[in-house]
């Protein structure tokens, strides 16, 4: 049937029946907001290429999750800086790292109100910036490559060991669960990793440790503005880890994979570029499924918002909801406290 039967603006002429027929909500408790600590600071350091998000000292962490908590979010995901690296990423599981130190201050602020998430990747951790430990046998060449000696494999480095990197893993896990952590969000996309961190963590006794896979997490541009936040030490890429951005049904296997193995909830990573898998894995699994706006999404409405290009706050309310309507129960955001404080209003 066609018109004059039907008239759908019949449902969009008042802002009564528009709020009425809207088919997508967002509320405070379906935004996790991504924080950074770097060891050493007594006052927050601001992030050059996210204009209003920081490196936070161990004080203005604690005031940041209360506030989160104050405004309704649903909870916190942590990330560390540390002063100091090494090959394998040992700060990440010393009980002293400063990731654990600000997960138990954390948790001890704000442990009842928000769900305290810390992440669970190499990469902030390691002197060459990669999500794992390096492969000694395979030889990284000259940074003009020319006659660089090959390994036995004929592969050139750095490669990134994905076994070894489980046992680092495993460690880690255990030490952020004894560190209070309620969920680990496993970034790392290593190869069984989930399976790994699910046995190490119930063989210690951690087995309410909620698990929450980066199941479908694209390789690129976007994470940009992020490897500024955490200092990243990374040159080159992360292409033999993080997924190929032409490749939509190697993120449901992914995705699937990943809840086959323990995952509690399973996330894709960026979002806005990545929608289509966001509702291809929001149809192929049971379990929540959350998406990450990452620091470049972040980057690209606050740069434009500067110019006056854009309406900041529509863009950002926007964004969310498309996000939402393609298929995350809960969403990563940088915005997500004070995208909290509009949503009272409703957004
Ligand atoms: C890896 C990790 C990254 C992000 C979250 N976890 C960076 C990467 O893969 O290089 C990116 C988040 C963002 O860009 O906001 N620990």
């Amino acid at each position: 049937m066609t018109f004059p039967t039907h008239r759908p603006r019949r449902l969009r002429q008042s802002p009564a029946v528009r709020r009425l027929v809207r088919e997508t909500h967002l509320v405070p408790s379906q935004l996790v907001l991504p924080a950074f600590i770097r060891e050493g600071l007594t006052e927050p350091l601001p992030i050059g290429s996210m204009p209003g998000v920081v490196q936070h000292s161990l004080d203005s962490l604690r005031r940041a999750a209360a506030e989160a908590a104050d405004a309704g979010v649903g909870g916190i995901m942590l990330f560390g800086v540390p002063s100091v690296r090494d090959a394998v990423g040992s700060a990440a599981d010393d009980p002293d790292g400063i990731l654990n130190v600000a997960t138990r201050a954390v948790v001890a602020e704000v442990g009842d109100a928000l769900v305290v998430q810390t992440d669970l990747c190499l990469d902030e951790f390691t002197d060459h910036g990669h999500c794992g430990v390096l492969r000694a046998d395979v030889p990284t060449p000259t940074p003009h490559g020319a006659g660089a000696p090959r390994g036995a494999s004929g592969r050139v480095g750095p490669v990134v060991d994905n076994d070894a990197t489980l046992v680092r893993y495993g460690a880690m896990a255990v030490a952020q669960a004894e560190a209070g952590s309620h969920m680990l969000g496993l970034s790392g996309m290593m190869d069984g990793q989930v399976a790994h961190v699910r046995a190490e963590l119930d063989a210690a006794g951690f087995t309410d440790t909620i698990l929450l896979a980066y199941a479908a997490k694209y390789a690129g541009a976007f994470y940009g503005p992020f490897r500024e936040a955490v200092d990243s030490q990374l040159t080159g890429d992360r292409r033999t880890y993080q997924l190929d951005p032409g490749n939509g049904r190697e993120g449901v296997r992914e995705a699937v994979t990943d809840v086959a193995e323990g995952a509690d909830i399973v996330m894709v990573k960026p979002a806005m570029p990545y929608l289509d898998v966001l509702a291809e894995v929001r149809a192929a699994v049971a379990v929540p499924v959350w998406a990450y706006q990452v620091s470049g999404e972040y980057a690209m409405i606050e740069a434009a918002s500067a110019h006056g290009w854009i309406d900041r706050r529509g863009a950002i309310g926007e964004a969310l909801l498309g996000i939402r309507r393609a298929g995350a129960d809960a969403i990563l955001s940088y915005w997500a406290t004070e995208a909290a404080g509009w949503l009272r209003d409703g957004l």
